[in-house]
């Protein structure tokens, strides 16, 4: 038995953070698609941590984390994090299974993908520059290398091969002052350190704790609005973030997907170019920014805020077949005069309730829902009642709409700061 989380915004909703919540009641934590451009906190005594490539079950003991095929990994970063996860206590060896399906992130897709990014310009994506475009190009255009090839003799050569490839593109697009043998030392020192690591054939392996009758819990990276086919294309990542992509990154069938959960912000968040229609570019949006301390996990840069847009939260739950729903960071929203819920958008004088085709037009207007906001901190409540009135009626009106009940209400980076219904 499957269950799936993800996000359902532009990603950033809380992911690492419930994975983390949720971990004791499985066997099985895997990541099925993404790579280091995840940014997952987990918080817990105190501390904060941040995986990027590492499923967030990895801080509990006698779980097994898995790395699915859909993952693009680079092995300098997972070396560098599975060191920093190891040194606050826990133990990777024992618990972490890579799938050997799994592509690998070469130094020049890095360079690539900045190569790209500069030659765009102004309509650059605002990619995390991880590498994590040009590595599932490889894949799809079938000149990859994978996790399984780092045992085959003619690695270093098909290496060598790829990246001379690479190098021809990236002076094309006229990116320089890199320092290449630097980058391939470290890539093969990295592969080196990641041999002790098991590596298996992860679908036979997942088919088989199915089969033990064992839970597995799959934790989407990034969110539904940046899915390759369905997100706000061409501002979007390159996997596939909706529950189909589970199936695809883990090698698993539909029929064994259970729970659904799909988590979202109170509010909305988005970091990176494009499309955002209920962005608030004014003193609210600074507002949510600095309360909801929203800047990257992975970059540190400052994530656009604004309100919470059910148009886009339908349209998500829609492609994912969502069965409940997860509400994050309501306390960022205490002390809010008042609260608005994109209901709608207006384009070209037509109202809609749907994602448009032209979502990256210019012109399109969010319709809102006003709600009256509340004053308390309820970053120490625990039940559900004690929470203020307002935002029990926000609670229900985004329920009414979306037409799914709200489990598990957040109201701080914490653990213990989780509400289950
Ligand atoms: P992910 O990529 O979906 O795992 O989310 P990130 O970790 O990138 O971003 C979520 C941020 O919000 C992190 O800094 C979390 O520590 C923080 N966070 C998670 N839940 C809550 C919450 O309920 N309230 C507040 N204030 N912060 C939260
Ligand atoms: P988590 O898992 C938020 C965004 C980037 C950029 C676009 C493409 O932490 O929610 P890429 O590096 O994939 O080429 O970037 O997608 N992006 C994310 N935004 N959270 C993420 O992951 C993201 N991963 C990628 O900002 O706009
Ligand atoms: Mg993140």
């Amino acid at each position: 038995m499957v269950d799936v989380l993800l996000g359902l915004q532009w990603g950033d909703e809380g992911k690492g953070k419930i994975a983390d919540y949720l971990t004791p009641g499985y066997d099985i934590v895997s990541r099925f698609q993404g790579g280091p451009n995840a940014g997952h906190s987990l918080e817990f005594n105190g501390e904060k941590h941040v995986l990027n490539t590492l499923p967030s079950g990895i801080f509990h003991p006698g779980i097994t984390n898995l790395i699915g095929n859909g993952v693009v990994i680079d092995p300098v970063k997972l070396v560098a994090e599975i060191g920093r996860v190891e040194a606050a206590g826990a133990d990777v060896l024992s618990s972490l299974l890579i799938s050997r399906k799994a592509h690998l992130i070469l130094p020049t897709h890095r360079l690539l993908d900045e190569a790209h990014e500069n030659a765009k310009g102004q309509s650059r994506i605002g990619s995390t520059l991880r590498g994590i475009g040009p590595a599932y190009r490889d894949k799809t255009g079938r000149n990859g290398l994978r996790i399984g090839d780092m045992d085959a003799p003619d690695f270093e050569k098909r290496y060598k091969e790829i990246c001379e490839g690479h190098l021809q593109l990236i002076e094309f697009l006229g990116l320089g002052g890199f320092d290449l043998d630097a980058l391939h030392a470290e890539f093969f020192a990295s592969i080196e350190k990641l041999r002790p690591y098991r590596r298996v054939n992860s679908e036979y392996w997942l088919n088989d704790q199915i089969v033990a009758g064992k839970k597995i819990l799959a934790e989407g990276a990034q969110g539904s609005m940046l899915d390759v086919d369905f997100g706000t294309y061409p501002y979007v990542t390159s996997s596939n973030t909706i529950s189909g992509g589970a199936c695809i990154g883990l090698g698993i069938a539909p029929r064994h997907i259970s729970k659904v959960s799909g988590i979202f912000k109170a509010y909305c968040t988005r970091v990176g170019s494009g499309p955002f229609p209920t962005e608030l570019r004014d003193a609210t949006g600074e507002a949510l920014r600095e309360k909801g301390r929203e800047f990257g996990a992975t970059t540190g840069r400052p994530r656009r805020c604004g309100w919470i847009d059910l148009v886009a939260l339908k349209y998500a739950i829609m492609l994912s077949g969502v069965t409940e729903l997860i509400m994050m960071k309501s306390d960022v929203l205490s002390g809010m005069e008042s609260i608005h819920a994109g209901t709608g958008y207006r384009l070209n004088g037509n109202e809609s309730s749907e994602v448009p085709f032209g979502i990256c037009e210019e012109g399109l207007e969010p319709v809102y829902k006003t709600f009256r906001g509340w004053d308390e901190d309820i970053t120490r409540v625990t039940d559900f009642t004690a929470l203020p009135s307002a935002l029990q009626q926000y609670i229900a009106f985004v329920e009414s709409e979306l037409g799914l009940p709200l489990k598990v209400i957040s109201v701080g980076p914490s653990r213990e700061q989780t509400i289950i219904r």
